[in-house]
């Protein structure tokens, strides 16, 4: 495992993931593959560039000749695949996409993994679970139950994953992560959007009554948890990262406005999301059982990724000023004019 292909490196976690990676492994030859669509940004690697061991190749997963090419070219013995469309309320407005990337562009991945026999590790999400009851714990054998066009296109991904160890043998091995929060991720997901409004004074819009429940998780910790799987994991295995432990999106607020020191009087509900699933939680005892452990609570994660917003403006700003407004108005604008 020296020559790594991490594709959708430029990315949230996948630029986390680099990071991490190369400062624990410094032997360790890494490409980042990446399409660079408007959440990948090679700022995220900006102090990294100029390493000898990292590189990039501006590419999408589902060209096979590129994809094939650059394995070949590298050497690569291990693909980690972070690529991905990721927003569900981009899924509920475009979702085509979603099943080019995450799902066509992870059968590509697999397609060269077997006819170079390479190890892949798939990154997933405790999305695919679907709404989980109340009391219940997802383990790693539940059934999968997407309800959204982006979880049911990474469930459909976990399924090629599983089917190419089981048809061909393939050594892969799956990682289901919970909500993410931490350095660099796009500011269209709750936690960052949360953060960046409050820090210019704008509404927080809380889907619905904001009692959904999810479990939000350090970066990092999913950084250990992918590495201890790589290291130490059983091929063919699906494990589950989180902390266990999950709040609703209203207590998540109230940490994020406190870790600002910013007024409740931000907070709007707006109309809910389509199909929105009421509660995410997993039991994340399998990955334990490799030794690893989260560093973080999930307060603790939320308060200091809304700090690192506020310490951190110059990478935001000039993504909130451009393409990313006309999402936003898309997206908010008829909702935060009703909304109360
Ligand atoms: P992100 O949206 O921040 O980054 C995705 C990256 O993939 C970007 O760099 C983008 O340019 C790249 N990409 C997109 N389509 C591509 C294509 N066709 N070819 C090559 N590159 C492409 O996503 P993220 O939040 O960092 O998520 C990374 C992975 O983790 C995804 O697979 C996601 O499903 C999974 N995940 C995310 C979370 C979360 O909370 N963010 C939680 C669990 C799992
Ligand atoms: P998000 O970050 O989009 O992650 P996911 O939908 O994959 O869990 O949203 C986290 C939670 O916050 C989810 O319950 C939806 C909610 N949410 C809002 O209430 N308002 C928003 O503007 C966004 C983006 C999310």
């Amino acid at each position: 495992m020296n020559n790594l292909l991490i594709t959708g490196g430029c990315g949230f976690i996948g630029s986390n993931f680099v990071r991490y990676w190369l400062a624990q492994h410094p032997e360790s030859r890494v490409v980042v593959y990446d399409k660079l669509t408007y959440a990948g940004r090679k700022e995220n690697l900006q102090d990294l560039w100029d390493l000898p061991n990292l590189s990039l190749v501006v590419g999408d997963i589902g060209d096979l000749d590129l994809v094939r090419r650059t394995c070949q070219e590298h050497g690569t013995d291990l693909i980690v695949n972070f690529a991905a469309e990721t927003h569900v309320d981009q899924s509920i407005l475009g979702p085509l996409v979603f099943t080019d990337t995450n799902v066509r562009g992870t059968h590509v991945l697999l397609e060269v993994a077997r006819e170079l026999c390479i190890r892949l590790h798939h990154i997933s999400t405790d999305e695919v679970y679907g709404h989980i009851r109340d009391e219940h714990q997802s383990v790693e054998t539940d059934e999968l139950a997407p309800r959204s066009p982006y979880a049911a296109s990474k469930a459909a991904a976990d399924q090629l994953v599983q089917a190419y160890h089981i048809t061909y043998g393939l050594p892969v091995t799956i990682t289901r992560g919970a909500n993410n929060v931490g350095p660099y991720q796009y500011p269209e997901k709750a936690v960052p959007l949360f953060s960046t409004n409050a820090i210019l004074g704008e509404p927080l819009p809380v889907y619905g009554d904001g009692k959904q429940m999810r479990d939000y998780a350090h970066v990092y910790d999913h950084c250990t948890g992918i590495e201890a799987v790589l290291l130490r994991g059983n091929v063919g295995e699906v494990y589950n990262v989180g902390t266990g432990r999950e709040m609703t999106n209203l207590e998540m607020v109230d940490i994020v406005l406190s870790a600002l020191g910013k007024d409740h009087s931000l907070v709007r509900h707006v109309a809910d999301r389509p199909g929105h699933d009421r509660r995410y939680s997993m039991n994340v005892d399998k990955l334990r059982s490799l030794g690893w452990e989260p560093k973080y609570d999930p307060r603790q994660a939320v308060a200091e990724a809304a700090r690192w917003y506020a310490e951190n403006r110059s990478w935001w700003e000039p993504i909130r000023s451009g393409e990313f407004r006309e999402y936003y108005e898309k997206q908010y604008a008829e909702r935060l004019a009703e909304g109360r």
